[in-house]
């Protein structure tokens, strides 16, 4: 059995780290066996090379090894992007084609971003994990295949397990052996390696003598949170190896290339942002605005019913739930009775209102119905704009805007779509 030190200058895995380096002694074990094998761990940390090792010390070596982005490809066309499809099958479908799981037969699959899978091609997975048995789209004949597969995710599968969008036997299926990979400031020793190796790299790369940290510098890079972990760290090293005039690099020059330095010392480790959970600040405002838009709408619907009907005790009857739903949130610290009071104000509207006074406020109403359809498209036009900008700055790679923008990437193929980008 090759050695872990073999086998990482082999990949050019870089750093001592004993967790990393376990992880790949986990690899190395279980290359020979047909295993499932889950690779978890942060943006940027390295899984990537995990499957790579997995495969070339299996006995699948000579077979094919696929690479699949799970989270790039098309909620419509996955399924036959792994499993083929008949010809026929779907307006385009001109001829049968045949899937990853067809190809890779007696070879390895990597499914990267395993958790963007949409959950009926989870179903065919799993099936192609119990038995080795697939269907192509559109066809009723049942195929075998002999794949060994490898995942990975940067994500909680049990909050996705939890949120219901991704399938816990699936999951038990794919995770038999789980290799994790730390984020890069739990490897605090790795940092300053990892940074002269690619600070080597560029050198080599852009002809230019390398740049050096000094040790305030250093002090700052091992302080930094790093996000985007190894990464990143490769991409600021390649900034500063093109952008600075003096190979010598203190703090102060080092801060420029180091986002949102105010509010990642001292170190912090907080919850990566998760698309779905609308915690960066954008996605925040975003719910909001839509929260308030359907709130909106809830009152406009309740509104209309008083106007028609001129009894407010009678629709407040009918109409609990809506009510509840509107006011009903944040009620712990409210005292009821204020409460009480508050909704009797909001829904007192005069009782048998004259007919001139109904075509008033209908009119009322279809304005406020022109200036919320106003709003939403600013706001369509502000996401269009950032999306657009995000690309321009990744020239076009939907990757790094995805990342940038803190979205999925099928989010935002759906988001290019939908603008006609
Ligand atoms: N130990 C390491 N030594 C040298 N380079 C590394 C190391 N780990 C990762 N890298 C480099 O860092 C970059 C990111 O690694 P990789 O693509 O494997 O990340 P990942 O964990 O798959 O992230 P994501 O979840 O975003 O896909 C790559 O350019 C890779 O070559
Ligand atoms: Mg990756």
């Amino acid at each position: 059995m090759e050695s872990v030190q073999a086998i990482k200058q082999r990949f050019g895995i870089i750093g001592d780290d004993p967790k990393v380096n376990r992880s790949v002694e986990k690899a190395i074990q279980v290359a020979p066996t047909d295993i499932s094998v889950l690779v978890t761990g942060e943006s940027g940390v390295g899984k990537e090379s995990i499957p790579k090792i997995i495969h070339s010390l299996s006995h699948r070596k000579h077979g094919k090894y696929i690479a699949v982005n799970c989270g790039a490809i098309p909620e419509g066309t996955i399924d036959s992007e792994l499993f083929g499809h008949e010809k026929g099958a779907f307006t385009g479908a001109t001829q049968t084609r045949n899937g990853y799981f067809e190809v890779a037969d007696g070879g390895t699959i990597f499914l990267d971003e395993v958790g963007e899978l949409p959950l009926p091609t989870q179903v065919r997975l799993l099936r192609v994990l119990e038995n080795g048995e697939f269907i192509k789209v559109g066809s009723s004949k049942v195929q075998k295949t002999d794949v060994r597969i490898v995942a990975a995710t940067n994500i909680n599968m049990f909050e996705s397990i939890k949120k219901e969008k991704f399938r816990e036997d699936l999951y038990y299926r794919l995770s038999t052996v789980e290799i994790n990979l730390p984020p890069l400031r739990e490897r605090k020793g790795d940092i300053h390696l990892l940074f002269r190796k690619f600070a080597a790299d560029f050198a080599l790369k852009y002809k230019m003598p390398t740049i050096r940290l000094e040790d305030d510098a250093v002090e700052l890079l091992l302080k930094y949170r790093w996000g985007g972990n190894i990464r990143q760290l490769r991409n600021i090293a390649e900034q500063i190896s093109v952008l600075e005039q003096q190979r010598s690099i203190n703090a102060e020059d080092l801060k420029h290339y180091l986002p949102d330095i105010g509010s990642n010392l001292p170190a912090i480790i907080s919850e990566k942002r998760k698309e779905g959970d609308f915690s960066n600040e954008r996605e925040i405002l975003y719910k909001v605005l839509f929260d308030m838009k359907n709130d909106l709408n809830d009152l406009k619907k309740l509104t209309l019913k008083l106007m028609e009907d001129g009894d407010s005790k009678k629709v407040q009857d009918e109409n609990e739930s809506l009510i509840q739903k509107i006011y009903g949130e944040d009620e712990e610290d409210i005292d009821t009775e204020e409460l009480e009071n508050e909704r009797m104000e909001v829904l007192q509207i005069p009782q048998n209102s004259p007919k001139s006074e109904l075509q008033d406020a209908r009119d009322k109403y279809y304005f406020a119905e022109e200036i919320e359809e106003e709003e939403t498209l600013s706001l369509q036009d502000k996401e269009l704009e950032l999306i657009k900008k995000s690309l321009e700055r990744h020239a076009g790679k939907r990757k790094a805007a995805a990342e940038e923008l803190g979205i999925s990437e099928r989010t935002l193929y759906r988001k290019i779509k939908q603008y006609d980008l």
